[in-house]
């Protein structure tokens, strides 16, 4: 009898353990249904007005998405200020001075404090500001699953490991994102998200001044192009850093114009241009140039996807009350 009782409530625990774990384990649409109903209304109306005043701000919000997901997964690392000795992952060059949007994440942020205090995660205000830059600016729709938690630690460093250079081949980019979970095809799919926005001069300088020992161009760069961003980007060693649209035809609309310049050998960046004179992704990029209905879809699909990667749930980390900082 005792070994029976103390069986069974073995078996309770084991299952309750079991159903907490996977209830943890899973990102939910509508998570914050009843605990604020207000949550995704308040994050697309401070992202519509900041996007309305200037598009880039929506570029910067889907570029933050992807930086704070490939860094310790999406826990809105990438939103924590330094503290005295120890250096955020925002100071990384990779994110500074290039990544922009922070002010709507406190905007929204600052309201759901008002409205619900200690419930909706940095991590997901983030991913639902993503999604809705991408609506504003591709009339793309997705549903966000949430119930993400937010972080604790942020480093200068760690975004060196994890975040992909703009000097990466076809090959390398593939090995890159399968680190994280996501295949060629979702790889090629989300570099569309570079038909909005802008590069600093310094990303891409290499492809126009100084390539190789026998190039000083990159000759997979349409002359055309290199004229039109020499004119643009002084050879000057960087002391002046200008910035450039990444889609010269729809600077400012999210679709697959992208890969019909890449086709034109118009990409900006060696990490776009390889995309095509890969024969790995060539066939991809034709595809997707050929397919924008297909294409949106795909790019929806893979940012659910990108949006899931190693992020924290249940009791895991915390609900910031300023995304800038960890609670104390
Ligand atoms: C495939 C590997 C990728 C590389 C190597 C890469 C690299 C870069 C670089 C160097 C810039 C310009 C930064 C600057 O100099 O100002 C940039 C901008 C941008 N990236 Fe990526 N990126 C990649 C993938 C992605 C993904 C997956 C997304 C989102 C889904 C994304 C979204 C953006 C956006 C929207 C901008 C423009 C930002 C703005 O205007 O503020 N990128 N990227
Ligand atoms: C320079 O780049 C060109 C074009 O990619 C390539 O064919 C050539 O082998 C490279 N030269 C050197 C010295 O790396």
């Amino acid at each position: 009898m005792k070994t029976m009782e103390t069986s069974f409530g073995f078996c309770v625990i084991f299952l309750l353990t079991t159903m907490l774990n996977s209830g943890s384990a899973t990102l939910q649409v509508g998570f914050y249904r009843s605990t604020c109903p207000a949550a995704e209304s308040v994050v697309r109306k401070a992202v519509n007005k900041a996007v309305a005043r200037n598009p880039g701000i929506g570029a910067g919000l889907i570029r933050m998405h992807f930086h704070d997901c490939f860094v310790r997964g999406c826990d809105a690392s990438i939103l924590l200020d330094s503290t005295p000795g120890n250096p955020s992952e925002k100071e990384h060059p990779a994110n500074n001075p290039s990544l922009r949007g922070y002010e709507v994440i406190d905007e929204a942020k600052a309201e759901l404090e008002y409205l619900c205090p200690s419930t909706v995660s940095c991590a997901d205000i983030l991913a639902f500001a993503a999604r809705d830059s991408t609506y504003k600016l591709g009339s793309i729709n997705y549903a966000v699953p949430a119930g993400r938690r937010d972080g604790l630690v942020s480093l200068r460093d760690e975004p060196s490991q994890n975040l992909p250079p703009p000097s990466l081949d076809a090959q390398q980019l593939e090995a890159n994102f399968a680190r994280k979970g996501l295949s060629l095809d979702e790889m090629v799919t989300l570099s569309g998200a570079h038909s909005i926005g802008v590069s600093h001069c310094s990303s891409f300088s290499n492809r126009l001044y100084s390539f190789n020992a026998t190039h000083k161009r990159d000759p997979s760069m349409e002359p055309k192009l290199a004229s039109e961003l020499k004119a643009k980007c002084p050879n000057n060693g960087g002391t002046s850093d200008p910035t450039v649209p990444l889609d010269f035809v729809t600077p400012n609309r999210l679709d697959n114009k992208y890969y019909t310049n890449l086709k034109k050998h118009r990409g900006v960046l060696t990490s776009d241009q390889t995309l095509f004179n890969s024969p790995s992704t060539a066939h991809i990029v034709r595809r997707n140039a050929n397919h924008g209905g297909a294409w949106a879809n795909k790019f929806a699909a893979a940012m659910v996807k990108m949006g899931s990667i190693d992020v924290l749930t249940g009791s895991q980390g915390e609900i910031r009350r300023n995304c800038r900082v960890v609670n104390y």
